[in-house]
């Protein structure tokens, strides 16, 4: 149903940036219904999709940039930033490589960045966190914003959100949450505790396009004040001013609160999708995801020629072949977790991706598809120690 809502999209080919038309309904309707999901429930709530992840979080943190330079009666689309104090914003080690070029790109510089080490689990070290911001403000910077993470990329690692939302308000920071990937996590009930504080931030970024399987390219960022994403990005000329019954219309189209014009119809796929599965549905798919790691954490765990690399929070699995008598050989390691994931990358059968976890090159399984079964996580693990085996025994 959802594949069949792009053919249709395509064939109407609206544009989805201005005016009043069923689309943009459509549009604020399931954004509406994003909103609900997540806990963006108080009035000012307000949100537009994106063409993903890394968009989302671009439009939160120009809103949170605003914000902060608004406060200090600094008029930042005027005077750009030449008019204030040095800006910075906290981020954990493992923060998508989005954020960095969301920074980057409002002009801030990645040196704008702190990053905050992380803990053994790959969360942010709250106590880190308060330590830098204490150490910026005594050096004349002014912190804005915080970056938590709800499912980090490399390991799906969950901030402590409430912790954060905490320091956010004693600091009076912008709290900004990329769960782009993990953000849908919290609907498997043994999991929502983790995500406590979500309700507690200013901006959410969410990818449909993840775990929600809505067909590429769909993301969504929401503000707990639509205030703030109109105020950096309502701009109106005479050539796009829609005068008549549009007008009307007091909360305005999605071009008045994020960067493009033209935009295509991604509320039909939101729509459809969740019309076809629901909330239960979508929280089955994503309890279901990670049953299945913690599955495949299971298998890896019984096996002393598996290594499991990070702790499994939601349906990411990091792990590498490591039989005994390579265990204390990294390099080996590393070289020989390459090869094995090259070889069934190339195979074909499965297609696991990578990282670096500490110096370790770690297999990456993420578990999202809606079809991916038990057999599957379990085929997975049999065809690394295959493949392990076969290439550590061709280069002895
Ligand atoms: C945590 C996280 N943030 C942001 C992104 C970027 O999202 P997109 O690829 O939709 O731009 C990703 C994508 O992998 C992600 O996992």
């Amino acid at each position: 149903m959802p594949v069949l809502t792009e053919m249709l999209s395509a064939a109407a080919n609206i544009a989805c940036g201005g005016g009043f038309h069923g689309a943009i309904v459509l549009e604020r309707c399931v954004v509406g219904w994003l909103k609900t999901l997540m806990g963006f429930t108080n009035a000012q709530a307000h949100g537009v999709l994106t063409s993903g992840g890394s968009m989302a979080n671009l439009t939160a943190l120009a809103a949170a940039r605003h914000r902060a330079a608004e406060r200090l009666g600094w008029d930042i689309r005027k005077d750009g930033l030449q008019g204030g104090p040095r800006l910075v914003l906290y981020a954990g080690g493992e923060v998508h490589a989005c954020v960095r070029k969301a920074v980057e790109l409002m002009g801030l510089g990645s040196d704008a960045i702190r990053q905050v080490p992380t803990d053994d689990s790959f969360h942010m070290d709250l106590r880190k966190l308060g330590e830098l911001i204490e150490n910026d403000k005594k050096e004349g910077f002014h912190p804005f914003c915080v970056v938590g993470s709800a499912g980090t990329v490399n390991t799906g690692a969950v901030d402590d959100l409430d912790g954060l939302a905490a320091i956010a308000e004693r600091e009076d920071l912008w709290l900004h949450v990329d769960g782009a990937y993990g953000a849908f996590g919290f609907l498997d009930p043994d999991l929502a505790p983790q995500f406590a504080g979500l309700a507690r931030a200013d901006s959410l970024a969410l990818d449909p396009h993840k775990w929600m399987a809505v067909p590429i390219e769909c993301g969504c960022v929401l503000v707990r004040d639509a205030a703030n994403l109109r105020d950096t990005f309502s701009l109106i000329p005479p050539y796009i001013r829609v005068d008549g019954p549009d007008s009307r219309d007091e909360l305005g189209p999605p071009m008045e609160y994020s960067f493009p014009l033209t935009r295509s119809y991604r509320a039909f796929k939101v729509w459809a999708t969740l019309m076809h599965i629901g909330r239960e549905g979508l929280a089955k798919t994503v309890a279901r995801h990670n049953q299945l790691a913690r599955h495949l954490s299971g298998i890896i765990g019984e096996r002393d020629d598996l290594e499991l690399l990070a702790p499994v929070e939601l349906s990411i699995v990091c792990f590498r072949y490591a039989p005994a008598a390579l265990r204390d050989d990294n390099e080996r390691l590393n070289a020989l977790n390459k090869a094995v994931l090259a070889k069934i990358q190339a195979d074909g059968e499965a297609y696991p991706s990578q990282t670096v976890l500490n110096g370790r090159f770690a297999i990456r399984a993420n578990i999202m598809h809606y079809a991916t079964s038990r057999e599957h996580v379990e085929r997975l693990a049999e065809l690394v120690v295959e493949a392990g085996e076969t290439l550590a025994r061709a280069n002895q």
